[in-house]
């Protein structure tokens, strides 16, 4: 069995933290998403891994996993020219595919508990296809299934004007090379993309075996600003455990589960966790929490952080209450001078300022 990931893509829900850090990189309780990716594939058995990237962000990706000994995993990437969808995908990574089964699994998704018992299910049952679904609140935003009474796939659409179901396909799919032929078989979809829902679809005509399995736990899709606030969120509530490793000093409290990393400080300040606290970060006379990641290497002074995402090595620095925000990497964010009531920006392209 090999393993198939999706980093390839644009990310134009997420600019601009998006023009220099892929939406796979982004970090969830201060750890890339991808990380979580290759940590549960690896947990499943898994050590050959295919990774497609763009020409884009590709080298960022290269650059952050490296040949996969650090999972113990052998990664071969695979260059997409252009995000033509999620079966054109699959179709360029073909000569890395070979004749194998493979786990497909979309780069910016997160699942709890992992995938192995679905690799296994899989194995026992040898279905032509295996999906993962989830029941969610607004299933035209996803690729919807329907079933039959004994959880077999009987149809399946894209982003459905009026879904038939409310379960949602989650970006984990385990397939046979029949796939091959149904992707050999489809046309490209109203947004200019071969998708694999369709594939997927196509392989029912063909008359072939599709099995199901519903997520009881949850599923998180990082692709837009809330939802991977709500991902640290959910991370950091189900995942963090208390680890205090940087400076602490007397003047400061740290309450519930809080991760400090090493060479952080924390001075005269309160964090309350949920929260992670990053290599190297810097609070002094601040209050954090709770739900809140600091990254590498940031400051925040005299302010108040909560619900947030705050990437490497940015300060934020006299601000009062500063929520729900994601900051990215590099970012100045300070008071101004009490006397005068301008707000002054220096702000980059696709930003979003609430004042
Ligand atoms: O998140 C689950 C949903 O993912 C499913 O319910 C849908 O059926 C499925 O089509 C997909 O929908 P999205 O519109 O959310 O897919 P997105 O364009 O965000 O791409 C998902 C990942 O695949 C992302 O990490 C980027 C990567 N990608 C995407 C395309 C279109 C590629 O590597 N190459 C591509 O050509």
């Amino acid at each position: 069995m090999k393993a198939l990931i999706l980093a390839g893509g644009s990310g134009t829900r997420l600019k601009p933290i998006t023009h220099t850090i892929p939406k796979q990189l982004l970090p969830v309780a201060n750890k890339p998403i991808l990380f979580y990716v290759l940590d549960q594939i690896r947990e499943a058995g898994i050590t050959d891994v295919g990774i497609i990237i763009s020409p884009e962000t590709g080298s960022y990706i290269k650059e952050a996993l490296g040949d996969g000994s650090r999972w113990g995993s052998r990664i071969t990437y695979v260059p997409q020219s252009e995000p033509r969808g999620l079966a054109h995908a699959v179709r360029t990574a073909l000569d890395f595919l070979g004749d194998s089964p493979f786990l497909m699994f979309l780069g910016d998704n997160l699942v709890e508990g992992g995938v192995k018992s679905f690799v296994q299910e899989f194995d026992n049952h040898s279905p032509d296809a295996l999906v993962l679904l989830k029941e969610v609140p607004d299933p035209r935003l996803f690729g919807v299934a329907e079933l039959n009474g004994k959880g077999k796939v009987i149809h399946l659409v894209e982003k459905p004007k009026e879904p038939k179901t409310n379960l949602a396909l989650v970006g984990v799919y385990l397939f046979t090379t029949e796939i091959h032929r149904a992707i050999d078989r489809i046309k490209p979809s109203g947004r200019g993309e071969l998708e694999i829902t369709d594939a997927i679809q196509k392989l029912l005509d063909m008359g072939k075996d599709i099995d199901s399995h519903i997520l009881a736990g949850w599923w998180l899709d990082t692709g837009k600003k809330d939802d991977l606030l709500e991902a640290n969120r959910v991370v950091l509530d189900s995942l963090l455990k208390r680890d205090v490793k940087g400076e602490i000093d007397s003047t400061s409290k740290i309450v519930g589960r809080v991760e400090v990393k090493e060479g952080a400080r924390v001075e005269n300040s309160t964090v309350r966790g949920p929260v992670s606290i990053a290599e190297g970060c810097r609070i002094r006379n601040s209050f954090i929490g709770p739900f809140t990641s600091i990254g590498v290497g940031a400051t925040v002074e005299d302010s108040s952080v909560g619900h947030s995402v705050i990437l490497e090595n940015s300060s934020i620095c006299g601000i009062e209450r500063l929520e729900d925000s994601l900051i990215g990497t590099r970012v100045e964010l300070k008071k101004a001078d009490e006397r005068f009531k301008a707000v002054k920006l220096f702000v980059g392209c696709d930003s979003s300022l609430e004042l």
